[in-house]
C-alpha cells in the first residue's frame, strides 16, 4: 500500500507587511529584497490568528476538497516550529476543532523539511497497514520568532498554513529520500520558544531566528538538485519526465539555480514565493493547494516535492497526481 494526497487546503493571513513595510523597520529596500530573494510581500498573522487557527483552517479546506469527513481521519499530523503551546500539541487542537475524534495526532518539528518528513512518515503508516486516511498540516506564525532588527532575515519570512489529506491505495511506495546533519544546527537556530506577543519580548536575541544566510544558500542548491537525481535515478526516469518540482520557496534564486543545476526549464518550478515569503513547513502545502485549486495539477503528472531547512535537514519524494 501507499498513500495519493485526494484533497489539498491552505490559509493566508489577511494582513501582509510588503516590502516597503519592512523599510520602515530595519534599513532595506524594496529592490534589494526583490533582487536577492524574489520576495515582495510576506502575510504576517493578526492577533486572532494563530498557528492553530490556520492549521485548523487549512485542514478543513482540505477535508472539504478531498470530500472526506472529520471520523474518517484516522491520523492527524501537524509539522510546526512555531506551536501555541508546548502541550497540547497543534494537532491535538485541531482534533478536537474539527471533530476528528478518532484520529491518533501529534505534531513534527523539523522545520522547513518538517512537511516532507511528515508526507514520508504519512507513507510509512499506511504501507504498513496501520492506517488509511491521514491529515497532514504544515503550519507556521514566524513572525512571533522573527528578529525584527536583523534585516537580512526578517525579511524572508511569513505566516501561513498548507494542508493535504492522504488516502491509502494498491500499489508500491513511491521512492523518497532524506537526510539530517546536526553538526550544522548552528546556521539557522532560534534557542528560546516562540513568544507569541512579539512586542513585549525582552531583548534576548535567543529567542529570535538567527541564520548564516550564505550556508544555508549554498547547503540548499548543492542538496536540492542531488535529492532529485537520486530519486529519478530510482525511478529510472530523467528531468525531462518530471512535470513538476515542487520545491521549499526559501528563495527564488535558490530555485533558479536548483533548476539551472538539473538543466531543467524553471517553468517546471511554480513559486509562489513572492507573495508568500518562506513560510517554512506550511510553504509547501500551500502551493500545492494553489496548484491544485488553479487546475495546474493533472491527473497521472510526475511530481517531485523536496523541502530543506533547520537541523540541517533535507527531505524529497516522488509521486504521481491522482486527484
Ligand atoms: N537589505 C539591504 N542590504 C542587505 C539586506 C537587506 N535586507 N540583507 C543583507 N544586506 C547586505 C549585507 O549587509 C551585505 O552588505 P555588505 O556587502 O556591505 O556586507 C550585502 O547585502 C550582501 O549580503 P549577503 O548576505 O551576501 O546577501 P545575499 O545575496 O547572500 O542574500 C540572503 C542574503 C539571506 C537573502 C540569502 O543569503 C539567502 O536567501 N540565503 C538563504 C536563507 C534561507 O533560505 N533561509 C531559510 C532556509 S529554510
Amino acid at each position: 500500500m501507499r498513500g495519493r494526497i485526494c484533497g489539498t487546503g491552505s490559509y493566508l493571513p489577511e494582513k501582509y507587511y510588503d516590502n516597503n513595510d519592512i523599510a520602515k523597520i530595519v534599513e532595506t529596500s524594496d529592490a534589494w529584497i526583490r533582487e536577492r530573494t524574489g520576495i515582495v510581500r510576506r502575510h504576517v498573522a493578526s492577533g486572532y490568528e494563530t498557528t492553530v487557527s490556520m492549521a485548523v483552517e487549512a485542514g478543513r479546506r482540505a477535508l472539504e476538497n478531498g470530500h472526506v469527513l472529520p471520523e474518517k481521519i484516522d491520523m492527524i499530523l501537524v509539522s510546526t516550529i512555531t506551536p501555541n503551546a508546548v502541550i497540547p500539541g497543534v494537532a491535538f487542537q485541531v482534533q478536537a476543532a474539527l471533530g476528528a475524534d478518532r484520529a491518533v495526532c501529534f505534531d513534527l518539528s523539523a522545520a522547513c523539511s518538517g512537511f516532507v518528513f511528515a508526507y514520508q512518515t504519512a507513507q510509512a503508516y499506511i504501507a504498513a497497514g496501520l492506517y488509511q486516511t491521514i491529515l497532514l498540516i504544515g503550519s507556521e506564525t514566524l513572525s512571533a520568532i522573527n528578529n525584527w532588527e536583523d534585516r537580512s532575515s526578517c525579511i524572508l519570512f511569513g505566516d501561513g498554513a498548507g494542508a493535504a489529506v492522504v488516502q491509502a491505495e494498491e500499489g508500491e511506495l513511491y521512492p523518497s529520500v532524506a537526510g539530517s546533519d546536526g553538526t550544522m544546527g548552528h546556521v539557522l537556530a532560534c534557542e528560546s520558544r516562540v513568544q507569541n506577543d512579539w512586542q513585549q519580548r525582552e531583548a534576548d536575541r535567543k529567542t529570535y531566528i538567527d541564520m548564516d544566510g550564505t550556508a544555508v544558500f549554498k547547503f540548499a542548491v548543492r542538496k536540492m538538485p542531488e535529492m532529485a537525481k537520486s530519486l529519478m535515478t530510482q525511478m529510472h526516469c530523467t528531468e525531462a519526465d518530471i512535470d513538476w518540482f515542487i520545491t521549499h520557496q526559501a528563495n527564488e534564486r535558490i530555485i533558479e539555480a536548483i533548476a539551472k543545476r538539473l538543466k531543467s526549464d524553471i517553468a517546471k518550478f511554480p513559486m509562489n514565493i513572492a507573495e508568500c515569503g518562506n513560510t517554512s513547513s506550511a510553504s509547501i502545502p500551500i502551493l500545492l493547494d494553489e496548484m491544485n485549486r488553479s487546475g495546474q495539477l493533472k491527473g497521472g503528472q510526475k511530481i517531485i516535492m523536496a523541502g530543506f531547512g533547520a537541523g540541517l535537514s533535507w527531505g524529497a519524494v516522488y509521486m504521481e497526481w491522482h486527484a
